[in-house]
């Protein structure tokens, strides 16, 4: 399936998508509309048809969205089909509440190791994953396949240690520390701070009428 040329607007919006057809499809409905989808979505029918038709339609007229099939060629799009093996570096607060959220291999993220420079966490473990010291980190990626790293370190620490990932052979990096990160173009990274969600509540919150309740 060609999927060159699109937006990231439209991949942004391809794990809600996901997400509710997983839900229908736990609740066992087996097809869906495209105005069924928007109303249950609350974003217009056409947005729907015109974010699927980048990846070649998948719905037949008059019958709608095979809800199943709709929810499997995403997660092939997301590429969820395919086991991920995790580190992370970081084991703090932020790091710990990662490591320690078991649904992510639901979605096939598996976290194997964390990482950390405080020498007191060696041999600790978060969920049964094993904190490891700094200097393992290429003999582990390597041993165990590992294709995503999550950095939760302060932002000083956080651009050196991109780079001794990136050398490492890491393919994308998940990025919570407060820093922009300068990856070769090869290297994904996703970068979430949570504090700008946050700030952009208090937009909605200080200024009502910019988005008017539906
Ligand atoms: P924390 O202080 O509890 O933990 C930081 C951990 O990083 C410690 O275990 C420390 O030993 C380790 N560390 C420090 N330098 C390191 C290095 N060079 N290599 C490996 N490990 C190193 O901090 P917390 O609360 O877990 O936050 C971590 C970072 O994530 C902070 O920079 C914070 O600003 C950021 N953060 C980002 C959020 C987001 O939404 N993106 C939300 C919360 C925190």
């Amino acid at each position: 399936m060609a999927v060159k040329g699109i937006s990231r607007a439209v991949v942004r919006r391809l794990p809600r998508y996901f997400r509710y057809l997983g839900e229908l499809k736990d609740e066992g409905v087996e097809k869906i509309s495209s105005q069924e989808l928007s109303e249950l979505m609350n974003v217009t029918a056409s947005q729907i048809r015109q974010d699927l038709n980048n990846f070649g339609g998948f719905g037949q007229q008059g019958y709608g969205y095979n809800v199943s099939y709709l929810y499997d060629e995403i997660g092939k799009i997301l590429g969820l089909d395919q086991r991920h093996n995790l580190i992370l570096i970081g084991a703090g607060n932020l790091g710990k509440a990662l490591a320690g959220y078991a649904n992510f291999e639901k979605r096939g993220f598996y976290m194997r190791g964390v990482f950390d420079v405080n020498p007191e966490l060696k041999g600790k473990k978060i969920r049964g994953i094993p904190v490891m010291p700094m200097e393992d980190i290429p003999e582990f990626v390597k041993k165990n396949n590992i294709d995503i790293a999550v950095i939760a370190i302060p932002k000083t620490a956080a651009v050196p240690v991109a780079r001794t990932l990136v050398d490492c052979g890491i393919r994308g990096i998940w990025n919570f520390s407060h820093v922009d990160l300068e990856v070769p173009p090869t290297v994904m990274v996703e970068s979430v701070h949570l504090s700008e969600s946050l700030m952009r509540l208090s937009y909605t919150l200080t200024n009502p009428s910019a988005f008017p309740m539906q």
